[in-house]
């Protein structure tokens, strides 16, 4: 797409066909969802199709990708805080419905409470669609260069790159978690359909190698040219030179 917005437009109103598809069916919709810059442009439509089209959550099953690792819900550098703000808050998803890897405990539960975020994600019949971002370094989720496409719900380390990139939001390096909870390559894997949207030049070097590049753990995002539900969204700074 030439521009962010049109991209952000396709890639919600993908998302809005599939609710009101499932609502017919009379089934949830069981959404994977992302934080960051990326998707906002994506919940701000669907909260313009919830407000002014009728669009309805109370369908809607969802589950984060990610979360840091330790972190306070209500804590503004939380991805839970950046969900009730740029999306649950503005529409009718029911709360029990919504699902963030909680991360204020202590890391002796953490496997347990791993494979309990897989087995809700399984239990529902899995994801009908994951909407992904990609890091600077090609991770997805915060699956990390060198992340196994075997992996499941775990607890990783960040690598650098994503320290870096998320300092602005933490005011300083030194605030910036070390470790998150990410869902696995794997769980992703298993989407029914997976949209991975980037936008701006700044993605422009990572995609072409996501999309061209050789398939290979250290581009976690390289997995999906493997996928056929898989589809990169794109706008004309992150195609780059990508014909
Ligand atoms: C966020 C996530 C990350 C981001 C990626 C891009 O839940 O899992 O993989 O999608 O770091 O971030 P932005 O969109 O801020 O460039």
């Amino acid at each position: 797409f030439s521009e962010a917005q049109q991209a952000s437009l396709y890639v919600a109103h993908q998302i809005a066909n599939l609710i009101n598809e499932k609502e017919k069916q009379g089934k949830p919709a069981v959404l994977g969802l992302a934080t960051g810059n990326t998707p906002k442009g994506v919940y701000q439509e669907l909260i313009r199709l919830h407000q002014n089209e009728a669009l309805s959550f109370k369908n809607v099953i969802s589950f984060n990708l990610d979360e840091y690792y330790p972190i306070l819900p209500d804590d503004q550098q939380s991805y839970t805080y950046f969900m009730r703000q740029f999306l649950f808050k503005h529409v009718d998803i029911k709360p029990e419905h919504t699902h963030i890897p909680h991360t204020d405990f202590s890391e002796e539960g953490i496997a347990q409470y791993c494979q309990e975020y897989e087995d809700k994600i399984e239990s529902l019949g899995g994801l009908d669609l994951q909407l992904l971002g990609i890091g600077r370094n090609g991770h997805i989720g915060f699956n990390e260069p060198g992340s196994s496409f075997e992996s499941k719900t775990r607890l990783v380390h960040l690598n650098s790159v994503t320290r870096e990139d998320a300092k602005a939001a933490f005011g300083s390096m030194d605030k910036v978690p070390q470790k998150a909870i990410s869902i696995g390559v794997d769980t992703i894997s298993k989407a029914k359909k997976i949209i991975l949207l980037a936008l701006g030049k700044r993605k422009s070097d990572i995609m072409k190698l996501a999309i061209h590049g050789d398939v290979t753990t250290q581009v976690p995002a390289s997995i999906l040219q493997t996928l056929p539900q898989a589809e990169f969204v794109l706008d004309h700074g992150a195609a780059g030179e990508i014909k």
